[in-house]
């Protein structure tokens, strides 16, 4: 008896991704128990001034799944349904985090879906333990000398030392803990 071959399905998460947060993070490994191949799909985005080039984003989200072929990290300008349609993807991946979030995600959906209602939006909420958790403010208060271990990558916490080391110093590798 023939079996019909599914459709591999593909989801596109959107974002400036200025840097990449473990909220992010968090959203696109749940992301992988629910479709075949999930796009990190980063804004250049001519207006906005952002701390990380959108080549230095890349590579961060790069590294962070590099063991893994199901996440592939792209850019994109222009409209994000149309993005999609190229990239034959049929879902727009939003994280929520709090109410505060729902009226501006609400709108997109809704004018998205009258762009192309082929393509649906999905959320997906954020874990408690990362609900205030937001690129801007990682920035922030890293940048006023706060701890932001374990609200971002290792290597997002390294770049950021990097950049705001004195030209020319290397910043020392943070030591790994030993296990247990
Ligand atoms: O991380 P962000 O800044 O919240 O992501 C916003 C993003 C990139 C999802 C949004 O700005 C976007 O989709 N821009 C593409 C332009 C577009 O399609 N606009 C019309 C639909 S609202």
């Amino acid at each position: 008896m023939k079996t019909k071959s599914r459709r591999r399905s593909v989801a596109v998460f959107p974002g400036t991704f200025d840097p990449i947060t473990n909220g992010h993070v968090d959203i696109i490994t749940r992301c992988l128990s629910v479709f075949d191949e999930v796009i990190v799909a980063i804004l250049v985005n001519s207006e906005k001034r952002p701390l990380f080039t959108v080549d230095e984003r890349i590579d961060l989200i790069r590294q962070a799944y590099r063991k893994n072929p199901r996440v592939r990290v792209e850019t994109f300008s222009g409209l994000l349904v149309d993005y999609a349609m190229k990239v034959d993807a049929t879902v727009i991946v939003r994280g929520l985090r709090a109410i505060s979030d729902f009226e501006y995600e609400l709108q997109m959906a809704l004018m998205n879906r009258r762009l192309n209602p082929r393509i649906e939006t999905v959320f997906m909420m954020a874990p408690e333990s990362y609900s205030y958790l937001s690129s801007r403010l990682v920035k922030e208060v890293f940048h006023l000398g706060g701890d932001v271990s374990g609200l971002v990558p290792a290597l997002v916490e390294r770049r950021l030392r990097e950049k705001s080391a004195p030209e020319g110093y290397v910043v020392p590798r943070r030591r790994r803990r030993r296990s247990r």
